[in-house]
């Protein structure tokens, strides 16, 4: 290192590649350093020394990059898919993941990233009417195929009952695990209607029927969706109503016992 300071006045040290640069500066200037050093401020010093070494690409020791031309994509695939119903055809490399592509290249940033390894649920979103983890999806898997996200559940200004019934029950806090909730929330539904069964269900010589979930099986379920600032009580409570149908008095259900409301 060769410390200027005293010359410049400047706070920082230069290292012996700058200070050879600022000789070559100086040179460029016809000047001798002595002379130049006695004539120049040390702020004029510092923004002159800057901008050079700043010219020369030395500063950071790394090629500058250009944002506004990012490199072609390696392995590049086209894959055409309809999301929330309108017809899209990306050029992505063929690791790029759905969640990805939806928030950075669709600019669809209602899925989450959480944890980016299937574990939180928070990217959930919806493919072909089956929920999926779209941090774990390849996009070139999604060729042909239908992903419905957070933003395509309400139909104009009407929220999905589902959106609906999250806001009547206060269903979330901060917010950040909700649009993968409410995704997984909607499918999970559409798997109860179907009589799919789960690790709690425990009828399974029963028929492929619609089947009446009780909180049990809502909470095993919907298991797959973690949410850190705890309102699973208020989660259990909106897909409840939605899914018997029946109005309830968040109010009243607040001072439910646990384990009370298949009685309500
Ligand atoms: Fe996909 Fe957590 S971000 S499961
Ligand atoms: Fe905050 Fe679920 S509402 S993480």
């Amino acid at each position: 290192m060769n410390d200027l300071s005293e010359e410049f006045g400047m706070v920082r040290e230069l290292t012996l590649d700058e200070a050879e640069l600022l000789d070559e500066l100086l040179s460029e200037l016809g000047e001798s350093r002595r002379k130049f050093l006695g004539q120049s401020s040390a702020a004029v010093l510092t923004a002159l020394v800057v901008e050079f070494l700043a010219k020369k690409n030395v500063l950071a020791g790394t090629p500058s990059l250009d944002l506004a031309s990012p490199p072609a994509d390696e392995n590049a695939v086209s894959v055409t898919f309809k999301v929330n119903g309108a017809e899209k055809t990306l050029s992505v490399d063929s690791r790029m993941v759905l969640l990805d592509a939806l928030r950075e290249r669709l600019g669809l940033t209602g899925s989450k990233k959480g944890c980016d390894h299937g574990q939180c649920g928070a990217c959930t979103v919806m493919m072909d009417g089956k929920r999926v983890l779209s941090c774990l999806t390849l996009t070139a898997t999604c060729h042909g195929k239908s992903v419905t996200t957070i933003e395509g559940l309400a139909k104009g200004e009407s929220l999905h009952p589902v959106q609906a019934a999250f806001l009547k029950h206060d269903g979330f806090q901060c917010g950040f695990c909700t649009p993968g909730q409410i995704c997984s929330a909607v499918s999970m539904l559409d798997e109860a209607k179907r009589g799919d069964l789960s690790y709690v269900s425990t009828d399974f010589k029963q028929k492929a029927q619609a089947m009446q979930l009780s909180d049990d099986e809502i909470r095993e379920r919907m298991s797959g969706n973690l949410c850190r600032c705890g309102a699973y009580p208020n989660i259990v409570a909106a897909i409840r109503e939605v899914h018997t149908g029946k109005s309830t008095d968040p109010m009243a259900m607040a001072f439910v016992k646990e384990g009370d409301h298949a009685a309500i």
